[in-house]
């Protein structure tokens, strides 16, 4: 972020300070699920009437994709987490580079504009620092929903096939259960021609919110959640009001933190079966869980090794996956992490490792020989899951740490410091006002004049 003022221009940096060892203890709020405000924002534009979405987690990347929709045209107005798009008048049909790059769920636009407006223009969404993120899942999807897709310098220019004014309905089957491949073809597949199966589909929560949300648009949607899903289009899709899920990702991530620190906390609001595998292996490493209505206790005492193996859901979520392995560096015994969805999400192993940690890494698995404890240290973010993991890490460290990279919490998780600090968690948010000149990992024992820093809880 940078600072003008008079003439100048300050580089400001934030970072969390930790000092570890506090037990959590009371009641923490859930925010609205991200990776579901995102796509509902998405779905907002297949229609021409006003759409009032509650509940909206106050995020960076939920910031971006409203950008990304005004640059379309969208008018937006954000009431404190409500916010109310309107899509009557859509002028534009091509998303812009310097907003598109770095928020992959901008893609999802595809499926709208071409089912409303059949055409779209859409940068390639990039891979990122957890693997490659192709595309082709919904590229062959739409396809076969009769778009013509060419891809030219990294662009995406898709429109309908000649002489067609609307796509149809089309038999598909997904070569791996895509949430973003399924989110795109259930938008455009809801205002096709007759009818579309998606087959091998993906079953995570925010897909059955979204079609929750379109089904109250007037979409014909059955058997959402199930593996295979059946669409029959409709001409016109209507406006409405949704509440958006709770994000099951944030409540497991401070689930894992109690564990983590032997707390006893409880999360709410939040749907308990959104989180069934992540219960169960946090019952199988020695904590207690309690679930009620739309709240889940839990107490957390000795930690045991489990073995954990990432899955789509109803398996274990690779969201939680870097959260968890930080409870399992001081879990009694050894345990092993298996990262089955993406290539390259292990960014957290190596600074766990220079706590203290003994994890080593090949073919994506982790192997983990708990310790007795971690050091607190100087640590750096390097996407939005690994840092939750550090946080958790700093958090067990019985010193002071300071982790930096937070444009990656701030994409994901609302208000973290305030909510864990309102937990018992010592935590800051510091504001750095002038670069640190020492390196990212020397020791925690910082003097002040290292930093010259405004501490904000
Ligand atoms: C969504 O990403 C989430 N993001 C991710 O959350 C989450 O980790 C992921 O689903 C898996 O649950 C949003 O919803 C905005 P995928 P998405 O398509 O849709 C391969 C977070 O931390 N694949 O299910 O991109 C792909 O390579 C983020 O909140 C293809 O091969 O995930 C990956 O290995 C990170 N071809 C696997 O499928 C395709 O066309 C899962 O990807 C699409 C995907």
């Amino acid at each position: 972020m940078v600072c003008e003022s008079n003439n100048k221009s300050y580089l400001e940096s934030h970072n969390l300070k930790i000092i570890g060892q506090s037990t959590l203890k009371g009641k923490v709020k859930i925010s609205g699920a991200k990776n579901s405000a995102l796509v509902l924002l998405a779905a907002s534009i297949l229609t021409d009437e006003k759409i009032i979405l509650d509940n909206v987690p106050q995020l960076t990347d939920i910031e971006k994709m409203g950008s990304i929709l005004e640059s379309l045209g969208v008018k937006l107005q954000t009431k404190d987490h409500q916010l109310t798009i309107d899509s009557t008048n859509i002028s534009n049909k091509e998303l812009p580079f310097e907003l598109v790059n770095g928020l992959r769920a901008s893609f999802f636009c595809i499926g709208g504009l071409l089912a409303r407006f059949g055409e779209a223009t859409i940068p390639l969404p990039g891979g990122c620092n957890i693997g490659k993120r192709p595309i082709n899942e919904h590229i062959r999807g739409l396809k076969a929903l009769g778009a013509k897709i060419i891809i030219e310098k990294d662009i995406v220019k898709a429109k309908l096939v000649e002489k067609r004014n609307r796509l149809h309905g089309a038999n598909i089957r997904l070569n791996c259960p895509s949430v973003g491949a399924t989110e795109t073809l259930l938008m455009a597949a809801s205002l096709a021609e007759g009818r579309t199966v998606i087959e091998n589909a993906a079953r995570e929560p925010e897909i059955q919110d979204l079609c929750n949300m379109l089904n109250k648009m007037g979409a014909k949607i059955y058997d959402a959640g199930r593996k295979k899903i059946i669409i029959d289009g409709v001409q016109k899709l209507v406006g409405c009001s949704h509440k958006v899920i709770p994000d099951r990702i944030e409540a497991g991530t401070f689930l894992i933190a109690a564990a983590a620190t032997s707390s006893s906390i409880t999360v709410s609001p939040v749907i308990p079966n959104h989180l069934e595998a992540v219960l169960n292996k946090l019952e199988e490493s020695g904590s207690q869980i309690t679930k009620k209505g739309n709240s889940i206790s839990i107490k957390g005492n000795k930690i045991e090794a489990v073995d954990i193996k990432t899955a789509p859901f109803p398996g274990f979520p690779t969201d939680l996956q870097a959260p968890f392995m930080a409870l399992m560096t001081i879990a009694k015994g050894r345990s092993k992490i298996s990262e089955t969805i993406f290539e390259n999400r292990m960014n957290h192993v190596e600074l766990l490792n220079e706590m203290g940690s003994s994890i080593t890494v090949k073919n994506n698995v982790a192997y983990i020989t708990g310790v007795n404890k971690l050091r607190g240290m100087k640590l750096v973010g390097s996407d939005l899951r690994s840092s939750a993991a550090l946080i958790i890490a700093a958090l067990i460290s019985n010193e002071i740490s300071f982790i930096y990279g937070l444009e990656h919490l701030d994409r994901g998780y609302e208000s973290i410091e305030m909510k864990l600090s309102m937990l018992g968690a010592q935590v800051t948010r510091e504001i750095d006002i002038k670069k640190t000149k020492k390196s990212m990992h020397e020791s925690s024992n910082l003097n002040k004049e290292d930093v010259s820093i405004a501490s904000a809880a």
